[in-house]
């Protein structure tokens, strides 16, 4: 099979997998759910959601776990990444998953899903102009 090249974002079926993520979050300390889908350049949708720990420290984000999970399956590059809070407005990455995203996705799409329907889109550069990458030699 041809290897698919996305550019075209369905929003609907990436918000909704993002949604759906967010009902296995473990977040007994916060009780803050989150979900995150990513779509990679392939067409396929990676999902991931919050897992916190009794160690506070070692909580992982819904974007990164998403991420790395697309990674996991052979993705690289990432078009776009959706993030649901169950929030009345709408929430945007923390800089620890925009520096992870940086990695994949310079070009993304990231749309800030809610509770209310209300979204917020940003190219990924808006939210993190200036993102660490190790200088050229
Ligand atoms: N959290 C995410 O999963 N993504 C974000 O962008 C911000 C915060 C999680 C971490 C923690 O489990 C809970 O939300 C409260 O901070």
């Amino acid at each position: 099979m041809a290897e698919r090249h996305t550019t075209e974002v369905e929003w609907g079926a990436l918000a909704g997998a993002a949604k759906a993520a967010s009902a296995n979050a473990h977040c007994p300390y916060s009780r803050f759910p989150v979900g995150a889908a990513v779509l990679a350049f392939d067409g396929s949708i990676a999902a991931g959601c919050n897992v916190e720990n009794a160690s506070y420290g070692l909580t992982m984000c819904a974007e990164r776990n998403a991420i790395f999970r697309a990674v996991a399956d052979g993705a690289r590059a990432i078009v776009a990444l959706a993030l649901y809070t169950p929030t009345p407005k709408p929430v945007t990455p923390c800089g620890a998953c925009l520096q992870v995203i940086a990695e994949f996705g310079r070009d993304a799409r990231i749309r800030c899903v809610c509770a209310s329907g209300e979204y917020d889109e940003y190219a990924f550069g808006e939210l993190m102009p200036h993102g660490f990458a190790l200088p050229a030699e």
